[in-house]
């Protein structure tokens, strides 16, 4: 696992394009989508190269790793409509080629696992993009998910429900369930970058990268994993043990190591 503790969200958005810029120089073609606010100055520097530097997605697939239960793509509140108009409506990126659960099926855990068997039969991911939430989800897999699991059907907390409130005109209307990519779907992918800014994240990021492995912090699930990139700004990285450790060997990086 490589921890990057950057000055500013902007310089982590900036790293996390570098990522996902090189690999697709180097022929990825699926990448892996998070929502939310982490990921948003990501997404801004993607569209900015691609604008100013012809950095070109039309060969791309793209997978959402999770949506709410009883929303569908039209509705704003989805995150399948939230990632068009952060990103994909910006880019050359093929919309029929950007994949995410079906929020609207009549049977949401049939959608679940046909989603996952979706992304093992066109995966792997090759660049997964990851947010954490304070109590230390990735994708929805609140704590208590298993370190195993394939995309289900998860409840969400009431914690999460009011962390995500502030996009829905009323807190009652943030659905109660949601379909997420499992923490064994997530660990498929070739490259899981995780991005964090801000000292509300700080002890959920201490525990994924320095706690114990355990389903009570489902981020922890990427100490597991062999190519794991944490882009910390210093307010995430705030209660870091090892911090002056992950800057020095951020420093003495031999050259031609790449992230
Ligand atoms: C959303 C997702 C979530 C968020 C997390 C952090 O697709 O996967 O795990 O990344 O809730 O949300 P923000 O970035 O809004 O703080």
């Amino acid at each position: 696992m490589e921890i990057v503790i950057v000055p500013s969200p902007e310089d982590g958005g900036r790293i996390a394009a570098d990522i996902v810029c090189g690999a697709i120089e180097n022929g990825a073609r699926t990448l892996g989508l998070a929502t939310g606010s982490s990921p948003l100055h990501t997404y801004r520097e993607l569209i900015k190269r691609h604008r100013e530097s012809g950095v070109s997605f039309a060969a791309m697939s793209a997978y959402l790793l999770d949506e709410y239960v009883g929303l569908t793509p039209d509705q704003p509140q989805s995150y399948a409509h939230t990632i068009r108009t952060e990103l994909v409506d910006h880019l050359d990126i093929d919309n029929a080629r950007v994949f995410s659960p079906d929020g609207g099926a009549a049977d949401p855990s049939e959608a679940a696992r046909r989603y996952d068997a979706a992304i093992a039969e066109n995966g792997p991911i090759d660049v997964q993009i990851l947010g954490i939430g304070l109590n230390g989800h990735i994708g929805f897999n609140e704590p208590s998910s298993s370190l195993a699991s394939r995309t289900r059907v998860k409840t969400l907390t009431e914690r999460t429900r009011a962390d995500n409130a502030r996009f829905f005109a009323d807190p009652a209307d943030v659905p109660h369930h949601v379909i997420t990519q499992g923490l064994g779907t997530i660990s498929d992918a070739r490259h899981l970058v995780l991005i964090a800014d801000g000292a509300r994240k700080a002890p959920a990021v201490r525990a994924a990268v320095e706690g114990p492995v355990s389903a009570f912090c489902p981020a922890s699930v990427l100490q597991l994993h062999p190519h794991v990139t944490v882009i910390v700004d210093e307010a995430a990285a705030g209660e870091l043990q090892l911090a002056d450790f992950y800057r020095y060997t951020a420093e003495h990086k031999p050259a031609a190591q790449g992230y």
